[in-house]
């Protein structure tokens, strides 16, 4: 047994048990449509921002408003839900030696989904929203997911209940935890008095709804855009560098530690509203600590890497995986400083918050689902190796360019924002108007767009990448291409 198989519990080839790949290989596939099609609404809503004009394109469905939280909700749950469902489907089979368990709901995850995403994209431009960030969708969609979510819990559990090894890995305990934590969240968050077939009002007022919408809100990063990532990075990095995990301890104390302080963490988006000013003090708090969980697990995995760094010279995936974590601890230490009151006083509302959430949106859960795709493709489809080599390593560049000049772009607007909207002159009167900040921005707007659109450039070659891998022929050699029957 090789000492990354060891590592991970994976299976060896020769006792491989029938492992469902097929809703692994839906997964994936469309892992990479929707990440071509969520960026590309990026990428016109940051050109909007620049050249206002692009918002009449077809009005009232290409407003800003509208297409704003398509991309978030077609970047994060399509896109990332989708590479989530594939890494985990594939992660739990090979992990436990043990096929996926629940029969028709497996199937029924993959197709559930898909109509949850395009009930999105129809009801989204169309203007029927509930207002709340990242929750946008109306309560039929709201019950669908639900549906979905509870057939993934019982096919993930199910599997790990039926597995043939003795332990569970690391990386099915962050997918479990992002499971169950993502279930709690979206169902409290979510409760709301339906009026009409496509609105309702949310079951709470105030500030107390606005404690749930941020509590939903951070812990859809924190479950969500994190722990489910942190699954996918405890298997995919020891696997593509052939080396295994660092440290299974300092695994099992950042798994502990990061779920049970993320939990608190929430008021930090609400500094200086009405909510109590303890329980900001609190957010603040919890937010600073989990800088230690958060950078103890971005050590883990690229300490991972010991003994294989010349690896990172030829391998282009690779590169993807562990350029993700250095983004994940970047992100990971930004955002406890900006969750300290003083801070959040000149980031507060400025394209800073933008470019922290994109340093983790791009540079670190697009990057290692990105890295992870390209490891599984060519495992699913027994191929050797992806169609070319040369053009993942084009579109690590392509990424690597485009998540710098988005964020550093970022950083520099929400500092100057934030500075003019405080600026005030001797007698009292503010030295800029809003208009000023606005107009100061545009140069920041289209480097942004210039840097989303290298990101959607690697974006679709990779695409093209992935769709001539799949056609080429197969590989006899590559992977059993009927695995064995279980033993
Ligand atoms: C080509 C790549 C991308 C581009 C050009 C892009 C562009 C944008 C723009 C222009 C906004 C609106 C900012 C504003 O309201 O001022 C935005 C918001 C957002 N995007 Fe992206 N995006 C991209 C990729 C992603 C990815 C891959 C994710 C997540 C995995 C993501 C997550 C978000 C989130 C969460 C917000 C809301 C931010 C907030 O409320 O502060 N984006 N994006
Ligand atoms: C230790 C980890 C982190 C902490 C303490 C943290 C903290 C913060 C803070 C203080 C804000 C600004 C709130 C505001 O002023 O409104 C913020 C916004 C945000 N962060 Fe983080 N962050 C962390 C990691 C991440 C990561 C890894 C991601 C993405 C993968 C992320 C995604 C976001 C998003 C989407 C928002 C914008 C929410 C909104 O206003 O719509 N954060 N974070």
């Amino acid at each position: 047994m090789s000492s990354n198989l060891a590592a991970t519990g994976d299976t060896p080839v020769y006792d491989t048990p029938a492992y469902d790949y097929r809703v692994v290989r839906q997964f994936t596939i469309m892992t990479v449509v929707w990440g071509v099609v969520g960026m590309a609404v990026g990428v016109l809503i940051a050109a909007q921002l620049y050249w206002p004009a692009l918002n009449d394109l077809l009005q009232p469905y290409s407003h800003f408003g509208r297409l704003r939280p398509l991309h978030t909700n077609a970047v994060i749950f399509a896109f990332g839900g989708c590479a989530l469902f594939a890494t985990s489907y594939y992660v739990v089979q090979r992990t436990c030696q043990a096929p996926l368990f629940g029969g028709f709901l497996v199937p029924f995850t993959f197709w559930g989904w898909q109509i949850v995403i395009l009930a999105a994209a129809i009801t989204l431009p169309m203007g029927y929203t509930s207002a709340k960030e990242y929750a946008e969708l109306e309560w039929p969609i709201d019950i669908l997911i639900t549906l979905v979510w509870v057939s993934y819990a019982i096919v993930f559990f199910g599997t790990i209940i039926k597995r043939k090894t003795s332990h569970i890995y690391v990386a099915n305990w962050f997918f479990g935890a992002f499971i169950i934590a993502v279930a709690m969240l979206h169902v409290v968050n979510s409760a709301a008095v339906p009026v009409t077939l496509f609105k309702s009002y949310s079951a709470y007022a105030g500030a107390a709804d606005a404690m749930v919408q941020w509590w939903y809100g951070h812990n859809a990063v924190g479950f969500f855009l994190t722990a489910g990532f942190l699954g996918m990075m405890y298997y995919f990095v020891p696997k593509q560098a052939g080396r295994p995990v660092y440290s299974y301890q300092l695994s099992i104390v950042h798994f502990w530690a990061l779920i049970s302080l993320y939990i608190w963490a929430g008021p930090h988006h609400l500094h200086y509203s009405a909510l109590p000013d303890w329980a900001q003090s609190l957010g603040m708090v919890m937010s600073l600590v989990l800088l230690a969980p958060s950078w103890g697990g971005m050590i883990n995995g690229i300490m991972t890497l010991s003994g294989a760094w010349h690896k990172l010279r030829t391998d282009p995936t690779l590169r993807f995986l562990v350029v993700s974590l250095s983004f994940y601890g970047m992100s990971t230490f930004e955002g406890p400083m900006m969750s300290i009151k003083t801070v959040n006083a000149l980031s507060h509302n400025t394209d800073w918050t933008v470019g922290h959430v994109h340093s983790g949106a791009l540079g670190w859960v697009a990057m290692i689902s990105i890295g992870a795709v390209y490891h599984l493709l060519p495992v699913l489809y027994n191929r050797k190796e992806m169609f070319s080599v040369k053009l993942i390593n084009t579109h690590f560049w392509l990424a690597t360019v485009g998540t710098v000049l988005y964020i550093a772009s970022m950083w520099v607007n929400g500092i100057m924002q934030g500075l003019m909207w405080r600026a005030f002159n001797a007698d009292g009167t503010l030295t800029y108007t809003f208009v000023e900040s606005v107009e100061a921005s545009g140069p920041g707007y289209f480097v942004r767009v210039l840097g989303g659109a290298f990101f959607l450039l690697g974006m679709l070659l990779m695409m093209y990448n992935c769709y001539r891998t799949v056609a080429a022929p197969e590989d006899e050699a590559a992977a059993p291409a009927q695995p064995q029957p279980a033993q």
